[in-house]
């Protein structure tokens, strides 16, 4: 009966995953996938407006779902140690989200997110580190020390930040998987985009590196490197956006990561679309 009941549930169902920038583009994709898999979707970005539309579509869309999870519910069964949400309390609250506004280039912001979780959760399954911004107008010798700072201070630094912060939660209950959301422009030379190359050629090797200090906890660290991805995130100019990468396309990387049996993880994939663009 419970071998039935249990295999009912969604593959994610009890588990509560991060998602930065989570307002648009990408990180929307990445946490409604999350979300459809099960887990509770905290949605995180400077923008509350932008993260509660994401939130508002997610809902929706989960009211298709059967066994929703709630912040309350997931809380209540992680104190008792269950690990997972029960199906009569998840049906009473159907909310699969969380909004937590944060701004990941500042740390005291991401430390109030990680408590905000420590505190209603007291767990954490899943990290996605996907905010970041871009700069592709010039040569690097033209881009002023503002634009440098905040890019790297994102791309780079907001990563690191959101690991201090959140990785003891799972090196607490030993276990978890982060997924770094880099680019191909981390592993090729970029042209006009060098901070933002530099961004991601250091986040792949700030991934590898800490993926190895986290491997004794249980915890698999991913990176994903996809090429230009149809969103609002730069110009695409000339390029055929029907045959580009998608957002959707990176979020079923997600899913098949966060879903891999659990004695073994793919640490890097680099991700393009089938036909040149
Ligand atoms: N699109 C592409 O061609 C492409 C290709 C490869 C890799 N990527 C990578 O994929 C990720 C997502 O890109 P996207 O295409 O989805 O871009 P996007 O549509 O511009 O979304 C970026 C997200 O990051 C958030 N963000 C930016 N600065 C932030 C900060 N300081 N704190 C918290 N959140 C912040 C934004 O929300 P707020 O502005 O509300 O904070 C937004 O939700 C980025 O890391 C990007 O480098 C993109």
């Amino acid at each position: 009966m419970s071998t039935i009941a249990s295999s009912l549930q969604p593959p994610l169902s009890g588990q509560v995953a991060v998602i930065t920038g989570a307002g648009r583009g990408i990180g929307r994709a990445i946490a409604t996938i999350l979300s459809d898999l099960g887990a509770h979707a905290i949605l995180c970005g400077r923008s509350r407006p932008a993260l509660e539309e994401t939130a508002a579509a997610i809902e929706q869309s989960g009211q298709r779902i059967s066994g929703g999870s709630s912040a309350r519910n997931i809380e209540k069964d992680s104190r008792r140690g269950a690990g997972k949400v029960s199906q009569k309390s998840a049906e009473k609250t159907p909310a699969k989200t969380t909004v937590i506004p944060c701004d990941v280039t500042d740390l005291a912001s991401v430390e109030a997110l990680a408590a905000q979780v420590t505190r209603t959760f007291d767990r954490l399954d899943i990290l996605i580190n996907n905010a970041g911004v871009g700069s592709f107008n010039g040569p690097l010798h033209q881009l002023s020390p503002d634009h440098w700072d905040k890019l790297l201070n994102t791309n780079l630094r907001g990563v690191y930040y959101c690991i201090r912060s959140l990785a003891p939660l799972m090196i607490k209950t030993r276990g978890g998987h982060i997924i770094n959301i880099s680019s191909l422009a981390g592993k090729n030379a970029l042209p006009n985009g060098a901070a933002y190359a530099a961004s991601k050629w250091g986040l792949n090797g700030l991934t590898y590196s800490m993926a190895e200090e986290l491997r004794a906890y249980n915890i698999r660290v991913s990176v994903i490197c996809p090429g230009s991805t149809h969103t609002d995130f730069s110009p695409h100019t000339g390029m055929n956006t029907e045959r580009m990468l998608q957002a959707s396309d990176v979020a079923h990387v997600v899913a098949m990561l966060v879903t891999q049996a659990p004695q073994s993880f793919a640490s890097e994939v680099l991700l393009r679309p089938t036909q040149k663009p």
